[in-house]
C-alpha cells in the first residue's frame, strides 16, 4: 500500500518526504486554508510538487462541470501531472468522463459509499477516496465500508485506484492496508506518530548504552596493557 502525505504544508511535507516513504501528495481547500494566506496558492502547490515529486492532487472548487473542466486545465498548465480532485457530484462524474477522454488523471473526493465509489470508477477516476475519519464521526462503521468496496473492486478488477483518506489515527491505516486499499493517505501528526513505538526508543537506548560500556572496558583494557 502506498503513503501519501494529507497536508499543505511545506515544513511537514519538506521532513515526511525526507524520510524516503512518500509516494504522493493529497491537498484540499481546508487544508490550504490552514496555510500562509500571504503564500500563493499556485506557488505553494509547485513547491509540494518539487518536494514529492510523485503523485499530487490539487482540489476544483466548481460545482459545474465546466467549471470544474477549467479548472482542471488551469492546474493542469501549473504542471502537466497533475490529478485533479473532484467532489463527488453527479456534475463531478461527467467533468471525470470529460477529464478521462483527454487522459487527465482525477480524484474523486468525498466518497462515503460503495455506490457513489462504483459510479467513480466508471465515470473513469484514476482514484476513488474514501473517508475513513468522517464516517466513523457520525457512528458509522468505516472499517465495515471500506471492506465492502474493496471487495467489490477485487470480483469485478475495476481499474480506478481505492485511497483511503480522511485518516484520523494508526489504526485507520493498519484498517486500510488490510482491506486492500491501494493507497491511505495520512495527516502529517498521525503518520509521524505511528512510526514512533516506546520498545523502538527503549531499544535504540540500550544498544547505544551497552556500546558505551564496551567502549569503557575496551579502554580500561588498553591502559592495563
Ligand atoms: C482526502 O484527500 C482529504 O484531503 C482528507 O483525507 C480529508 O480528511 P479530513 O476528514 O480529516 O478533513
Amino acid at each position: 500500500m502506498q503513503l501519501y502525505l494529507d497536508s499543505a504544508n511545506i515544513q511537514h511535507i519538506r521532513e515526511a518526504a525526507g524520510w524516503g516513504i512518500l509516494s504522493g501528495v493529497t491537498t484540499n481547500p481546508s487544508l490550504l486554508a490552514k496555510e500562509d494566506p500571504k503564500v500563493d496558492i499556485k506557488n505553494r502547490i509547485l513547491e509540494i510538487h518539487q518536494l514529492v515529486g510523485g503523485h499530487l492532487s490539487v482540489e476544483v472548487i466548481s460545482t459545474d462541470t465546466d467549471g470544474m473542466i477549467r479548472e482542471a486545465h488551469e492546474i493542469r498548465s501549473w504542471f502537466p501531472d497533475a490529478t485533479i480532485k473532484i467532489p463527488m457530484l453527479p456534475a463531478g462524474l461527467a467533468a471525470v468522463k470529460k477529464l478521462s477522454s483527454e487522459n487527465i488523471p482525477t480524484n474523486v473526493t468525498l466518497i462515503f459509499n460503495p455506490i457513489q465509489a462504483i459510479a467513480a470508477n466508471n465515470a473513469g477516476a484514476t482514484y476513488v477516496s474514501v473517508f475513513l475519519g468522517r464516517l466513523d464521526d457520525i457512528g458509522m462503521n468505516s472499517e465495515h465500508i471500506l471492506d465492502e468496496i474493496t471487495s467489490i473492486w477485487y470480483t469485478h478488477g475495476f481499474e480506478s485506484k481505492i485511497i483511503a483518506a480522511s485518516i484520523r489515527n494508526p489504526l485507520h491505516i493498519i484498517q486500510s492496508a488490510k482491506s486492500g486499499a491501494h493507497i491511505a493517505t495520512i495527516p502529517y501528526d498521525v503518520l509521524k506518530k505511528s512510526l514512533k513505538h516506546p520498545l523502538t526508543d527503549i531499544g535504540i537506548d540500550i544498544f547505544l548504552n551497552d556500546y558505551d560500556k564496551l567502549q569503557t572496558e575496551i579502554q580500561k583494557l588498553l591502559i592495563e596493557q
